[in-house]
């Protein structure tokens, strides 16, 4: 489905990021892993490329546009096109709203929101060049339905899913589709820090009764990616086990 395709997917270290790259890989793609550190970019290059699959990957932080500009021209220069940009990297800062700190809004909005922006203004560059490209955004749930205490997360996902509209109108008609996957409780290094009964808690929630595994985010991710969704841009999937509908 994505067999010779090079997919760049951001935060890909660990994660649902690492498990797209690890999906897409599987499949044929050449993945390249854009993450903060560059031991953590190694380790997961390194795992995939053991079990014998076609990856790279830089250190790069999405925020800094510069930066980001200059990994991709790397990129292309490198393999010859973009066909699959997945922006995946994101944080949470929680607090209440009457106790949030600016810094940790202004965190999350420019990891989350700005650093999807960056990626996707720097990469349609390469991809409307070549009249191809499939852009995807990790959004979640929370940017549909709000959360207690992810007020930044929520406006950071709700914004995610916006811009995601507004970058599949704008370039459509280069043959560019831009969806966006709302998961919903995934298990990742960023939900393990969950106590056991609010695990318990979320699982009663959602009807197919567990949280999802990230594996479950990468095969729509596969999907979206590949020609069996040619006819579907400006979406939002939501990977959540019918949590909300
Ligand atoms: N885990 C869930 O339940 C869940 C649910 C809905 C949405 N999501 C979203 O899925 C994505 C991945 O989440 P995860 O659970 O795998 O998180 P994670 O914390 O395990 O992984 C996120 C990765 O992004 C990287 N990253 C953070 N800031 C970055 C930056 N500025 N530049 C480059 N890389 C950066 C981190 O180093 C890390 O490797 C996030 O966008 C998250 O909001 C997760």
């Amino acid at each position: 489905m994505v067999k010779d395709k090079i997919a760049i997917i951001t935060g890909a270290a660990r994660g649902i990021g690492f498990a797209i790259a690890r999906r897409f890989a599987g499949e044929g793609a050449t993945v390249i892993i854009i993450d903060l550190a560059q031991d953590a970019v190694d380790e997961a290059v390194a795992q995939l490329t053991t079990d014998g699959f076609s990856a790279a990957g830089y250190a790069g932080n999405v925020v800094n546009g510069e930066q980001m500009a200059e990994i991709f021209k790397t990129i292309h220069a490198r393999f010859g096109a973009i066909d699959i940009l997945i922006n995946n990297a994101g944080i949470t800062r929680d607090g209440l709203i009457m106790k949030m700190k600016e810094s940790d809004w202004d965190a999350v909005i420019a990891v989350n929101l700005k650093g999807t922006f960056i990626c996707t203004q720097k990469v349609s560059r390469y991809m409307m060049k070549q009249r191809h490209g499939v852009i995807l955004n990790i959004a979640s749930v929370i940017g549909l339905m709000g959360n207690s205490g992810q007020a930044n997360y929520a406006a950071s996902k709700g914004g995610i899913i916006a811009l995601t509209k507004s970058t599949a109108k704008e370039l459509a008609s280069r043959n560019i589709r831009a969806n966006a996957i709302a998961p919903g409780f995934i298990r990742t290094p960023m939900t393990d820090t969950l106590k056991p009964e609010v695990v318990e808690s979320y699982a009663k929630a959602i009807p197919l009764s567990r949280m999802g595994e990230a594996v479950d985010v990468a095969n729509t991710c596969l999907f979206l990616a590949s020609d069996l969704a040619s006819y579907i841009t400006g979406q939002t999937i939501q990977v959540d086990g019918g949590l909300i509908m």
